[in-house]
């Protein structure tokens, strides 16, 4: 982040730049008041009472988030594929805390869901779909072109690329799209107060080279997101975009990237305990709309990108030094 705006730069860019600082600060001023004269949630539903869904909870962030809400006595559900993990988060959540292993991509683990709690909580109040899956390849690398190779992909080489986006889709589409179609009708009628968090991530509104696949998944389903906010206006729509947050997230990667997996966790980035902590704030407070951490710079890189986008596309190639080298990182 620091030296996003460097020495070097030119009066012209350094003066488009402060501008849209300037516009940009005002706007996050303007947008906090708004948000401050929201009543907080927890005057209408109190924290023991909250009934709350964590889809993505086995590891990372949503784990954290499961841990905040069992802290303060909330009525928690953990979900995710692998049971090992989250019967082992459960039994350290304490006895208000259940689990059940589930693909969110599936409409029947997400429908037996719901049944159960429906049986065991009559109801839901907040879902946190913090469920999603990585892909940190250059495009042209998943149909064989390696960066400064300029040989046409055959047809195997581009279902390749294809089979991935798939993936892709599979984990950071699909399975939020099946988790909203199953749980709005429920939340919309058994809560007084029905919230939904979504973790979408700022490489949805900044594009980044090597992260293509993930950004391309994770937009599609922040546009679906904020669209159903418009349809469905009882219910508070919340969307997290954090930039890199520690965690293993890429050894998620669809695109089998070894080196990435075997990269083992990343300890660069976002506390895993400060986001956690901004998504169930960002709840509480009722906060509609995109919360993009760290505000600065990114925030400010969304709407200069309208404006200058090769300046942003120079400052995307830096950060990944992308281009001087030709793998990804
Ligand atoms: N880490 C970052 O740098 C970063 C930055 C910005 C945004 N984000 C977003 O933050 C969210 C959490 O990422 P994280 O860093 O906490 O990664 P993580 O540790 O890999 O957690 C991802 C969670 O999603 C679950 N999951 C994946 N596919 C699923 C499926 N089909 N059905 C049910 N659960 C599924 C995983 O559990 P199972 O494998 O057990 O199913 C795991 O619990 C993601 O949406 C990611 O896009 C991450």
């Amino acid at each position: 982040m620091s030296g996003w705006l460097s020495t070097s730069d030119s009066f012209p860019l350094r003066s488009t730049a402060l501008l849209a600082i300037a516009v940009s600060a005002g706007l996050y001023v303007v947008r906090r008041a708004i948000q401050t004269r929201a009543p907080n949630r927890c005057g209408s539903i109190q924290p023991r009472e909250e009934r709350v869904l964590i889809i993505g909870a086995s590891s990372g962030l949503g784990r954290k988030v499961a841990k905040q809400y069992a802290a303060r006595g909330a009525r928690v559900c953990i979900v995710a594929r692998r049971a090992e993990q989250l019967s082992l988060l459960a039994s350290e959540c304490g006895q208000r805390c259940i689990w059940e292993a589930a693909d969110f991509g599936n409409a029947q683990d997400m429908v037996r869901l719901r049944e159960r709690l429906l049986a065991e909580w009559d109801g839901l109040d907040s879902l946190h779909i913090c469920a999603g899956v990585s892909a940190v390849q250059p495009v042209m690398n998943l149909a064989g072109v390696k960066p400064g190779e300029n040989h046409d992909a055959g047809t195997a080489d581009i279902q390749r690329a294809v089979d991935v986006v798939t993936a892709a889709t599979q984990g950071n589409v699909y399975g939020p799209l099946v988790a909203a179609v199953t749980f709005i009708p429920m939340l919309t009628r058994t809560s007084i107060s029905p919230s939904i968090l979504l973790v979408s991530s700022v490489a949805a509104v900044v594009p980044a080279p090597t992260r293509a696949i993930y950004a391309a998944t994770k937009a599609s389903s922040l546009l679906l997101f904020q669209s159903l906010a418009i349809e469905h206006p009882a219910i508070t729509f919340t969307f997290i975009l954090p930039a890199t947050i520690q965690g293993n997230f890429r050894a998620s990667a669809v695109d089998a990237d070894t080196a990435s997996r075997e990269a083992g966790p990343n300890r660069e980035g976002l506390k895993l305990d400060y986001v956690a902590d901004r998504c169930v704030d960002a709840v509480d407070r009722q906060v509609r709309g995109n919360v993009v951490i760290p505000w600065f710079p990114y925030a400010i890189a969304h709407h200069l990108y309208y404006i200058w986008p090769s300046f942003i596309e120079q400052r995307a190639r830096k950060k990944y030094e992308f281009g001087n080298r030709s793998i990804s990182k």
